[in-house]
Parts: C-alpha cells; structure tokens; sequence
C-alpha cells in the first residue's frame, strides 16, 4: 500500500484486504449486519427539527432516553468524542479546584489530563499486578475506603472497569463504599459498552451502583468510531453539571452521522440483543472448546474459570487476551506473526501478551480463524522469534521541557516530572511525580526496542525523561 495514496483510497484498499479485525471499532466493518448507508447523504448540521445536542429536547433527548433506559440509568448523554470527551466532563463536573481525589494507578490518561488542568491532588490506589499474566487485577473495595480515608474532603473516586485486558471489579462493593462516605464513584467503563445485555458477561457498572459511568460504544459494540455515552444515576451524580461541562469538552458542531450510528446501535441492542449476545456467547465457547489444547501460549481466564484468589473480581470474557511467556516471547512478536502469518489484527501488545476483541458483529469463521492462528504459534514458537521485529519510528524533535533531561539510562531514583505512556493502552508507565523504578525503565526499553509509541506529557525526546535526580533540588518555575 503507498503513502502516495490518498486517505479514502487508503481506507478502501485495506477494507477489502480482508484482514481479520480482531480489534475495536466493535463494528468489524460488519455492513453485511449493519448496512453501508452511512454518511455523505445524511451528513448536516442543526437544521430545525434535528435537535441540539448540548439541549436535547427533541429527537436527541429521545437517543438519551433510549439509552438510559437500555442501560439502566437515570441519565445518559450521547458523546461524539469518545470516552476521552466523557471523562473530561465528568472529572470537571464532580470537582472543584484543587481538591482531592481517589483514582486507580492504572487509570486511563485522559483521565490524568483532567486531574492536570483542574489542579486536583490525586490519592493513588496502585491495583497489583498479576504474577501470571503481567496484567492489573482488580480494585479492592479495602483500598477505595483506606484511600478515601487519606484524601482530606475526597471529592470523587475514579476507577477503571473493566479495564482494557478485561478485569472487571466489584462496583456493587466499591459504591456502597463511595456512597456511605458520600463520595461520587466516577466509573471508566470505556471497554465495558457490551456489559450487563447477558448473563454471560459481568453486570454494567451502573447497575452496580456506580454514579457516573462513561462508555466507549464504539470499542466493543456496533458503533462508528468516537461514539460513546456518559451515564449518571443518583443524587451524587450532578447531570445538569455533567451536561455543561460536555459543552465545554465535546465540538459545538457534533456529526449527526455519529449521532445516528449511536441511535442505531441502541436500537440494535433494544432489537435483537438476545440473539446477537445468544451468538457471541455461542461463538466465544466454541473459540474456548478450540483452544483448550494450547500448550505453550495461555488465554487469560479460559478454560480455568476465576479464582477468587487471583486478584480478578470478575472477567470480560469478550477479550481473548493471550499471554506469551510460556514461549519466551513478547506479545508484539505474536502480535506481529498473526499479521503477517495468518492476516489477524489484534488490538493492542504489550510484553507479554496480546489483546483481542471479540463482539457481536465477528462470524464464527473469524474465531476459527484466530484459533487455528494460535494452534499453529503454539506447535511451532520458533515463529515467534525469527519474526520480523517492528522498526523504530523516528524520534520527535525536542521542545525543552520545564524541568530537567535525565537520560532513561540514568534516571532510575529520580523523581518524573511528566507522565511517560504507550498508545495503545495509554495508561501510563510513570507518573509525573513518581519516583522512577527500575521496572518501569526495563518497560520503557522493551516497548522503545519494539517500536512501539512511547509519549511524554511534556514532549521529551526519545531516551529522555524530565525528571529531578535524586540529589537535585527542586526546580523553581518562572
Ligand atoms: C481505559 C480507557 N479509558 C478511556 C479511553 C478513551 O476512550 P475513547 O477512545 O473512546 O476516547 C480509553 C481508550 O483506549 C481507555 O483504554
């Protein structure tokens, strides 16, 4: 495929590839189920009888009411830029300058962003790691109530659930917690869009008390890229708050196309959710039934059932996570041999394992198709290690940050002076303030040696952190 294509041609020519999509947007480009009829003939602005978004009280507001209703909340708000737009409004909403806040370590970085440009003094719950899969358990309900207690008039809680490789926690437990200390629970359920329409799923985060939850449809349902909704239940979840803040964070020129691709959705699910949920569950015990051979690769959470000890409350088995230490690779090595081997995209790698998302709209053959993928690595790993390794895109230019460059090689001790992330997931690996780990550097050099895309809040160049070294002094602003 040329980089002298144009866009449209670009996105044509890889639609009809015929690449697996193992990843969000939960559509698959599935136009067999959804139809092509979207956009250009539909695409307008807010012509009378259309409605306002940022005052719904026309054809909008019946969208809003459609998905309180099929979500269970009291509210809900139709978000046209993601979950990022959601929680942006939300954070903003439920605090006020500088005052404290609970949220988990692994919380996503908009949700960092938020705490940045409101001024907030976060109290951080670090969920552990599982010694299995490298993967983020749960949020303990214990931590939440020893954390609220160390955050003097702590205005809200955030939590991440389910998170991106699927672990899902106990809201029911932590929101009777929030609440009985009068704190709103701010729930990021932005892999989590498909919960709670089947037994076979965990329960959605607002039906389990949660005030405000905020949802990326478009990641795991049938959705067009940015839809998303934000829902608020109960007195702690200030809606009217909510809703002006959306102003603030979300285009005052939103896309009916991705209006409608949320109405759509919705009406699908109201439609025929048993039998779309009744075939994913079909097509997930028949993708487990295949791969309970695997040898060598492991899936999170298949075959085994939940442990209560393990540090995961609850499992999304929509994700089909595939660890890869049981082969000494990395799950960019596996990422990369289902590319290039076997025509499958997964959605995100990270060091030891490879996410993949299932939803309504993948065929059964698409799950052969994974399976029979990972049969193959399995019996043979050596492809693992002779693959193609990514290479490394260019290093940006460097804008000086405020505080100083400490090489990575170096900056074990220091305290980060700015956030340092990977896209995907864009949780972060260190967190401005932090004082520096070993680990977190020996992630940085494996993503950094696999290509991946490695950011920095205040834009440092490659191999560098802004940082204060152990013996510096703080450094003063002018
Ligand atoms: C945990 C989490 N929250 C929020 C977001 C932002 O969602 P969106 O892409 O819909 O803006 C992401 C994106 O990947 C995420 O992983």
């Amino acid at each position: 495929m040329g980089d002298n294509v144009g866009l449209y041609e670009k996105l044509r020519m890889y639609s009809e590839s015929g690449a697996v999509p193992m990843h969000v947007p939960g559509h698959k480009r599935n136009v067999g189920l959804l139809g092509a009829h979207l956009p250009y003939g539909i695409d307008i602005t807010e012509l009378p009888g259309f409605d306002n978004l940022h005052d719904m009280r026309g054809v909008l507001r019946s969208v809003a009411e459609r998905a309180a209703a099929l979500y269970g909340s009291e509210r809900a708000f139709p978000l046209v830029n993601g979950s990022t737009g959601g929680l942006l409004a939300a954070v903003r909403a439920l605090t006020s300058r500088g005052d404290c806040v609970v949220m988990a370590r692994n919380c996503h970085m908009s949700v960092y962003s938020a705490v940045e440009m409101n001024g907030l003094r976060p109290v951080v719950m670090a969920p552990r790691t599982d010694a299995r899969f490298g993967i983020s358990c749960c949020v303990d309900p214990g931590e939440v109530d020893e954390a609220i207690s160390k955050a003097p008039g702590c205005a809200l809680v955030i939590i991440t659930s389910p998170t991106y490789e699927g672990v899902v926690s106990d809201v029911r437990a932590i929101s009777g917690i929030t609440r009985s200390r009068g704190v709103p629970l701010l729930v990021d359920c932005a892999h989590g869009a498909h919960l709670g329409f089947s037994d076979f799923f965990p329960k959605s985060a607002i039906r389990e008390g949660a005030d405000v939850v905020v949802t990326s449809l478009h990641k795991t349902l049938p959705a067009l890229t940015q839809c998303a909704l934000a829902l608020a239940s109960g007195p702690l979840s200030r809606p009217g708050d909510i809703a002006r803040e959306l102003a603030v964070f979300q285009t005052s020129s939103p896309s009916y196309v991705l209006l409608a691709s949320i109405d759509e959705c919705l009406a699908l699910l109201d439609t025929r959710r048993d039998e779309l949920f009744g075939a994913l569950e079909g097509n997930l015990r028949h993708f487990d039934a295949r791969v309970a051979g695997l040898r060598s690769l492991r899936i999170v959470c298949r075959g085994g059932g939940l442990d209560s000890r393990s540090g995961f409350y609850g499992y999304d088995p929509g994700k089909i996570v595939v660890c890869t230490r049981g082969v000494g690779a990395s799950g960019a090595a596996l990422a990369e041999a289902l590319r290039s081997g076997h025509g499958i995209e997964t959605e995100m790698s990270a060091s030891d394992y490879v996410v993949a998302v299932a939803t309504v709209c993948d065929s059964r053959e698409r799950f052969d198709a994974l399976a029979d993928a990972l049969i193959s690595i399995d019996r043979s790993p050596g492809v693992l290690r002779c693959g193609k390794t990514p290479s490394h895109p260019p290093s940006p230019p460097a804008p000086p940050p405020t505080g100083g460059l400490v090489p990575l090689a170096e900056a074990e001790g220091a305290t980060a002076l700015e956030h340092v992330w990977a896209y995907p997931p864009g949780t972060p690996i260190i967190v401005s303030g932090e004082v520096i780990s070993a680990a977190a550097l020996r992630e940085i050099s494996r993503l950094a040696a696999e290509g991946a895309s490695l950011r920095t809040s205040s834009g440092s160049p490659a191999g560098f952190v802004a940082a204060r070294r152990a013996n510096q002094a703080p450094a003063t602003r002018l």
